[in-house]
């Protein structure tokens, strides 16, 4: 486009003022049509130019802020956005020189919360800063949408839950019915012999005692494992708390003959986390981990990021799992292990879903268990300087 203009104003003295009526026309239709595309676009878009002042902003950026002014051509981008957080943070970001990736915002739109995420960009043409592109999305409807995701998947755990629970409470009833017959008989012979076996009767009683332990226990791991999690999330390091978590299970992995390796990265960006439930989350881990090694090994924790994933690894050369094992351990009450509730690791996976995170696990028998959880990093700030001008 520039370069046609350019021509076209080096002609200009050979043009008639008809041919200088259709340029002026062509050029009109043009700029027509880049503002229809502008205001189409559901994402709203301001520019600024080198001087912060605004220069350009589309329909979707006017339905989606509140402005403070309807004149805002010239006045520095800030001060015309009327929402006082979205304001300074354009303001810090555009005087710092930095640019911002999907921050977010809420913003209270007359009872219903929307939610508004915003990118600021260094706006490059002809290998130079020509001013900042401020990218505005409502992500409201996304977050629902994984809201519901989420929710749709805790019901459909529930369901495999429900069905677990089920199951196990039929051997523990099927018992306590045999031994209460038995218990029938036991009474009806010594009343019809005058004498009392206590010895059978209180080792019937015992049974019956046993498992009714048993369902206890059955009914409060259920509890735990429907009971939803309130995950208060905050800005933290998670090799701080990666690294607390070490230092407390430091011990009991000595005692078990188990070498410790951590290679945590420094420099992470913070993440969203709630440590309470991070830290019962991976002591579950941690613990699978020390039982996976009963005759010792290495238990290799590190932290990396990549992109926009903080990633954590742990990872055992421990007894490992077969591919069947594997594609049920995060179902609540599977267990191998004898004395095993099984929601250890159900537990984990609600934790990092309420995080935001994922988790994959990698194992073979014989060798050992890695498991990756990636968390999301919020946003990242990118400095100017050193950005490549050229990628625009
Ligand atoms: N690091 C690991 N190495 C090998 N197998 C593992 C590992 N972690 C988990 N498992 C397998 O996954 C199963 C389920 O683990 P989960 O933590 O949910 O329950 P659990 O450890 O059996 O019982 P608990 O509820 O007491 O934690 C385990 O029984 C085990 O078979
Ligand atoms: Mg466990």
């Amino acid at each position: 486009m520039r370069k046609f203009i350019e021509r076209a104003i080096e002609k200009l003295p050979k043009l008639d003022e008809e041919q200088i009526r259709a340029l002026i026309r062509d050029l009109a239709t043009e700029h027509e049509r880049i503002e229809l595309v502008l205001d189409s676009m559901n994402v709203g878009v301001l520019v600024s130019a080198t001087d912060n002042s605004l220069v350009l902003v589309n329909k979707a950026a006017e339905r989606l802020l509140p402005f403070t002014t309807h004149e805002w051509y010239e006045r520095p981008v800030w001060s015309a956005i009327a929402d006082r957080e979205i304001s300074d943070f354009v303001q810090q970001t555009l005087l710092n020189q930095e640019s911002a990736h999907d921050r977010e915002f809420t913003l209270d739109g007359n009872g219903a919360n929307r939610i508004l995420s915003c990118s600021i960009l260094p706006l490059v043409g002809s290998g130079r800063i020509q001013g900042n592109i401020l990218h505005i999305e409502d992500i409201t409807e996304k977050r629902g949408r994984e809201a519901r995701l989420r929710r749709a998947e805790s019901l459909a755990s529930l369901t495999t839950l429900a069905a677990g629970v089920a199951h196990e409470i039929k051997n523990p009833l099927g018992s306590i019915g045999i031994h209460i017959q038995l218990l029938q008989k036991a009474l009806q012979s010594s009343m019809d012999s005058e004498q009392i076996d206590h010895e059978r009767m209180q080792s019937y009683i015992e049974v019956v005692n046993e498992e009714v332990d048993r369902l206890n226990r059955i009914v409060v791991d259920f509890l735990f494992a429907v009971r939803p999690i309130d995950v208060q999330l905050e800005e933290r390091n998670l090799n701080e708390v990666v690294h607390e978590l070490l230092e407390f299970v430091k011990y009991e992995l000595e005692e078990a003959g188990i070498e410790l390796v951590a290679n945590l990265e420094e420099g992470l960006d913070p993440i969203h986390l709630d440590e309470k439930y991070l830290k019962q989350a991976l002591m579950n881990m941690m613990k699978n981990a020390i039982a996976a090694m009963p005759d010792g090994g290495t238990l290799r924790v590190t932290t990396t990021q990549r992109g926009d994933d903080a990633i954590l690894c742990i990872s055992d050369n421990g007894v490992g799992m077969t591919d069947e094992v594997m594609a049920k351990i995060f179902e609540p009450y599977f267990t191998t292990k004898d004395f095993g509730s099984g929601i250890g690791l159900t537990l984990v996976y609600k934790v990092i879903k309420e995080h935001r995170g994922e988790i994959a696990v990698l194992s073979q028998p014989g060798k050992g268990t890695t498991f990756t959880i990636t968390f999301p990093v919020p946003q990242k700030e990118q400095h100017l300087l050193g950005w490549n001008g050229d990628q625009a």
